[in-house]
């Protein structure tokens, strides 16, 4: 079978823990393509550590799971959906194992960890710290055995096709660099996020925000996203990415230290270096100015820690840390926050059905209110799973494909997967600049409205994109408009939306989701 073909009756836009799911889910309906940007690898459930989150123990319940993520939202969790999340949780996983997902043990029974702002142990883990790749290669077998699904590497998805009000296939960019049209009855975007908005980010190159920018241009609703987490500890070294060093080392007992060597988080959370990762994120930056050196610095310390244990549990981090000379069970780790998780995207029901019908997103793409104002730590691959399942299974009811909508004008360039465009990288770096420093951790009114001038005067030389890093300039330009006007509209602080102007929670004004269409944001 050609990757990509012209039709299929059902479309799904990324292959990571939510797009694989909603694939496996739509396959006993039709036939299911689904498209990844780049190879499979290249994704955010690929690079996930921690683990994945669900009452699961016998110390656990359910209803103390949903008690935590509504905490940890910060007032603004959809509770209808988080409810969905904690409650579906555990079969998803139950499935996952019974597909060859090899979750740790502690002898015969789940291991569990805890993680920031948890109440119980509740974090499975697999392989120690890299449950994302391993789920993702329980999923993608799983996906071989069905034969209605196909999934295709390269191919990029620049825009929704919508005709008479409802969204009928994609434009695309093909593996060859040819411009192409596909049809299906309908589409799902599991595209992942958005942390290359930012000059430091944990998240893979592809996380461009192409599928909120692309529903974005096709008219739908797009929700809270000024919600951006920043996860405390990323490596920070001059020569190295903003590798993740997962939060679960600080649930095994890691200690955060300024650059005294002192700990500090008993001095902003009762919970220390456990409190919710928004507070832990500001508390770094906090150590970071007071300190009186011109290059602060912030350490993560595991030397305390049980060397065999440490080398066991984290071999993914312990050795990419060696590559870097750091040798985690002896030497402490620098240490910054880093663009993590966008909370906000693509406004869906609990269903992943966004505001046009024929469009659905699931994972971090879409907003159902899951995650309110602040993601708990490890909800996002179960997200993944819970909603990707949900929108599989309310697309089948729209059915196979009909009819073939007529072939649309493309007014494209045919040729477009090179060479790279050093002006669109000149434009990204502004953009992640500007985006670091005015709509960051710590934000301000002026900042927000700087940021809103910048990046309104670079919007004509992200216009008109005919290769695919163009389209990701445009995507990260539409993306970070949508970030920056809706921080600049929430007048208030709350979970990840910290604003000096505005210290404190506003509910009479704010307890609502912001909602952006056009150039307009609303609260609803
Ligand atoms: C981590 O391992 O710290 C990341 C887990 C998450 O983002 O939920």
């Amino acid at each position: 079978m050609k990757c990509a073909p012209a039709e299929t009756d059902f479309l799904v836009i990324g292959a990571g823990v939510a797009g694989l799911r909603a694939a496996i889910e739509l396959a006993a309906a039709g036939r299911v393509v689904v498209l990844a940007k780049r190879e499979l690898k290249d994704s955010a459930t690929q690079l996930a550590q921690g683990g994945i989150a669900a009452a699961l123990s016998d110390e656990d319940e359910i209803g103390l799971h949903l008690q935590d993520t509504l905490n940890a939202g910060d007032g603004l969790c959809n509770p209808d959906a988080a409810k969905v999340l904690v409650e579906e949780g555990p079969e998803r996983i139950e499935e996952l194992i019974q597909w060859g997902t090899e979750f740790d043990r502690e002898g015969t029974k789940l291991a569990f960890t805890r993680e920031g702002a948890h109440s119980r142990n509740r974090i499975l883990h697999a392989h120690g710290d890299s449950t994302g790749r391993e789920i993702l290669r329980a999923l993608y077998a799983k996906t071989k055995t069905l034969k209605n699904i196909s999934v295709c590497e390269f191919e990029f998805s620049t825009d929704l096709r919508v005709e008479d009000g409802r969204v009928c296939g994609i434009y695309l960019i093909s593996d060859k660099g040819e411009h192409q049209q596909m049809a299906a009855s309908a589409v799902v975007l599991a595209s992942g996020g958005l942390g290359q908005l930012y000059l430091n980010t944990t998240n893979p190159a592809v996380a461009t925000g192409d599928g909120v920018a692309m529903a974005f241009r096709a008219g739908v609703e797009i929700s809270d996203m000024e919600f951006i987490q920043f996860h405390p500890t990323a490596l920070y070294l001059k020569t190295a990415p903003r590798f993740l060093l997962s939060e679960a080392l600080r649930g095994e007992g890691a200690y955060l230290r300024n650059i005294e060597l002192t700990r500090f988080m008993t001095k902003y959370h009762p919970m220390g270096e456990l409190a919710p990762r928004d507070v832990v994120a500001r508390a770094i930056v906090h150590e970071l100015e007071v300190s009186n050196s011109k290059d602060p610095i912030v350490y993560l310390d595991l030397t305390h820690l049980n060397e065999k244990h440490v080398k066991t549990r984290f071999p993914r981090i312990y050795a990419t840390c060696m590559q870097y000379n750091i040798d985690i069970t002896m030497d402490l780790i620098p240490i910054r926050p880093a663009a993590h998780y966008a909370m906000g995207g693509v406004h869906t029901d609990l269903h992943g059905r966004a505001t046009l019908p024929g469009l659905y997103a699931a994972g971090e793409a879409a907003a159902t209110g899951v995650h309110g104002a602040n993601r708990l730590a490890s909800n996002s691959l179960l997200e993944g799973l819970v909603f990707g399942a949900r929108a599989g299974k309310s697309m089948r009811e729209l059915g196979p494909l009909r009819s073939m909508p007529a072939k649309a004008e493309q007014p494209r360039a045919r040729y477009s997967n090179g060479p790279v465009d050093a002006g669109k990288e000149e434009i990204v770096r502004e953009i992640k600049d500007l985006m670091w420093q005015d709509a960051g951790i710590v934000r301000t009114g002026k900042g927000l409205k700087q940021a809103i001038q910048q990046l309104e005067k670079l919007g004509p030389r992200v216009a008109h994109p005919q290769t695919r890093r163009a389209y990701e300039a445009q995507n990260l330009h539409a993306v970070a408009l949508l970030v920056v006007r809706s921080a600049l509209a929430r007048e208030e602080s709350r979970g990840a939306h910290y604003r000096t102007d505005f210290p404190a929670h506003n509910d009479a004004k704010f307890l609502k989701h912001s909602v952006v269409k056009g150039d307009l944001v609303r609260f609803v």
